[in-house]
């Protein structure tokens, strides 16, 4: 068909039948203007998609006017910063962004709480703030949220929706960005809509994948992964209200979105928008690899799952354009990278990092960190990555099996080690964390625990080794030194900028034993921000160690908009990049992985080009003549080749 005489066609047939009433006449004519400019990219999406169906054209005309509601329902407010973000759309980049993720109820309790506690986050830096998912979710398990019962409702025990409505407020005045999920690959099972398919609605049943036997889920099961093997074997679950297998990718209580039907990409746009007019600016893409489906393949990553996301992103910049996407791809890194793009994610967590940083930390041999950064760390310019080096999930070691081979690493092995190295099977580690989602199959699993557990402060304390303390503190400091200079967001996992360490009262929880996660997910209390003020305590010498680096981060626009290139240090245990900005500014971060002193020449860093380089972090000065360097055990050098801006 000729594309561009059908979009027209059905544009025009659709601004007929438009409801716009609620909308004043400027607001029409910015409405359309944004119609206009998106809609052929919406149009061809959807068509790929959707283009076989004979109600397309139905569920179009539906889809335009959910947007047209929900930019009505918009505040002027957040209008206003739509427009403020469309003239300065890489916001993101900037060196003042400071990103924190938490739970609202172990962080403060509740949704006041968190008001409350916005003076703490001020101070500490946080420009951007991401709330683990706070909507309504079944009582006992509701895997931490992620399993939603209703978009539109605050969980009752972190307070109501007006409390949300203040928050938003409270935090733009502080300028902190509130984040938010979106749990779009599936709703609980208390859902109404899983509700309606439980009572045997076949509109809702069509809204998920219902099967009556299992003989088309035991084709699919052929090629599917298992991602909580731990508590329940495959991707399917009896539901016996129904009498149907519904398919279940993560727990039974999580039900998948069927996206093969029109209508619920329309429902799930228009739970978006909901969501987006609460006041977010980033929305995080939660399970965003598995929400495509297709026989025959592993039913990740798969091509239509990217022309999803692209259209929910089209919706947005038609109706809340100052809404940005937070990709969560935990897959291989070539896949993580398909979707980072202006036009589909403008952010993505960078799982290859984090997973690496703590490989590296286990063998203190930097080459496959280097390697895979060389590699994959570049991504389009108007985008941006989100450093991290712990969140509530389990670290995967998603490492490129491929570059791993060419350094004579088996990836298999190597996981095995990774594993048995931060699970306490391994003699002479330092790290103290827990095994997760150990599949009975084939002996694979992932590994839990607090940063600072896993950095190996909670054995120095427990034997009172100062050199232990000295060790893991200086590694926590380290690693966080990389995700504030690398390039990007650097995001902080609420609690690891106290140096809490691992939380075992989840296994007296009978609705949280058996996901060992939970050990990593603490609260916060008064007490702890107050021990960490206490002069001398390693909590101590992490929090002020932290503030120091991200004082920096912010006084130089270096750590801001700036390219990245990944040094070869040709030294086992050095990490070593150089950012640069469009100024020539340029600031080369070296860390060393090892508690052994490490020397590198000046020349092989690439530092004898006439400038002098100023260590922002110790009086280390290097100059255009060859000179070497010292490292001392787990040090950092930040090294900048001009005066502050
Ligand atoms: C995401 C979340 C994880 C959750 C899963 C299912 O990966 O980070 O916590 O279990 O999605 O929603
Ligand atoms: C798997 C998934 C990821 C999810 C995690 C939860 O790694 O790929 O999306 O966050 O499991 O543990």
């Amino acid at each position: 068909m000729d594309i561009e005489r059908e979009y027209k066609r059905s544009l025009e047939r659709i601004l007929t039948g438009l409801d716009l009433s609620g909308m004043s006449k400027r607001e029409q004519a910015v409405f359309i203007d944004r119609l206009n400019e998106q809609f052929p990219r919406l149009f061809a999406l959807l068509v790929e998609i959707y283009g076989q169906r004979y109600d397309f054209f139905y569920y179009l005309q539906q889809l335009v006017q959910t947007l047209a509601n929900g930019f009505t329902k918009r505040s002027n407010v957040l209008k206003q910063k739509d427009n403020a973000r469309l003239a300065a759309p890489h916001w993101y980049q900037d060196e003042n962004m400071l990103g924190m993720a938490c739970y609202v109820d172990l962080f403060a309790g509740d949704l006041k709480g968190l008001q409350q506690r916005i003076p703490y986050l001020v101070e500490t830096g946080i420009t951007y703030l991401h709330l683990m998912p706070l909507y309504d979710s079944p009582k006992g398990d509701s895997d931490g949220g992620y399993a939603v019962s209703d978009y539109r409702k605050v969980n009752d025990t972190l307070g109501t929706n007006k409390d949300l409505e203040e928050l938003s407020k409270a935090l733009a005045e502080a300028g902190i960005s509130l984040v938010l999920d979106f749990v779009f690959n599936h709703t609980s099972d208390e859902h109404p809509w899983a509700l309606a398919a439980k009572a045997g609605d076949q509109k809702y049943q069509e809204f998920y994948y219902m099967f009556d036997d299992k003989h088309v889920p035991d084709e699919y099961e052929k090629h599917l992964r298992e991602i909580f093997p731990q508590v329940r074997r495959g991707n399917f679950s009896w539901d016996s209200d129904s009498n149907k297998w519904v398919w279940t990718t993560f727990n039974n209580f999580q039900w998948d979105l069927n996206y093969t039907n029109p209508a619920v990409f329309n429902a799930i746009t228009d739970e978006m928008l909901y969501l987006a007019n609460l006041g977010c600016e980033a929305l995080r893409l939660d399970a965003l690899a598995f929400i495509w489906k297709e026989m025959g393949t592993n039913c990740e990553n798969q091509a239509k799952a990217h022309s999803l996301i692209q259209a929910f992103n089209s919706c947005l910049q038609i109706a809340a354009p100052a809404v940005v996407f937070k990709s969560e791809a935990i897959v291989h890194p070539d896949e993580v990278l398909k979707y980072i793009d202006k036009q589909e994610c403008q952010l993505s967590y960078n799982p290859l990092l984090m997973a690496l940083i703590w490989n590296t930390l286990a063998t203190r041999d930097t080459h496959l960190l280097t390697e895979s950064m060389q590699k994959s760390f570049e991504i389009s310019p108007d985008c941006a990555w989100v450093n991290y080096v712990r969140c509530h999930d389990d670290i995967g070691w998603t490492f490129d099996d491929a570059v791993a081979g060419q350094q004579g690493v088996n990836g298999y092995d190597h996981r095995r080690f990774l594993n048995q190295f931060y699970t306490g099977r391994f003699e002479g580690s330092f790290a103290t964390g827990v095994a997760f989602g150990e599949n009975p199959s084939n002996g694979d699993c992932r590994v839990c625990g607090s940063l600072a557990s896993l950095a190996g402060l909670e054995q120095g304390i427990e034997q009172n080794n100062a050199t232990l303390i000295e060790h893991a503190v200086a590694r926590i400091l380290m690693v966080h030194s990389i995700i504030l200079s690398i390039g990007g967001i650097p995001l902080i996992y609420s609690g690891d900028e106290l140096a809490l360490l691992n939380d075992y009262s989840y296994e007296q929880d009978d609705s949280k034993k058996h996901d060992e996660r939970w050990v990593q997910r603490i609260p916060v209390t008064d007490a702890d921000i107050q021990a960490s003020k206490k002069k001398g305590t390693p909590q101590n010498r992490v929090a002020t160690g932290l503030q120091t680096l991200i004082g920096l981060r912010k006084q130089y626009s270096v750590f801001g908009q700036a390219s990245t290139r990944i040094i070869n240090p040709h030294q086992n245990a050095l990490f070593a990049y150089q950012r640069t900005a469009k100024d020539g500014t340029a600031l080369l971060a070296i860390c060393n992985f090892s508690e052994h002193k490490q020397k590198v020449s000046s020349v092989t860093l690439g530092l004898g080009n006439g400038d002098v380089w100023q260590d922002l972090l110790s009086p280390v000065r290097v100059s255009p003549a060859p000179q070497e360097l010292e490292l001392a055990p787990y040090q950092v050098m930040w090294l900048l080749n001009s005066q502050p801006v």
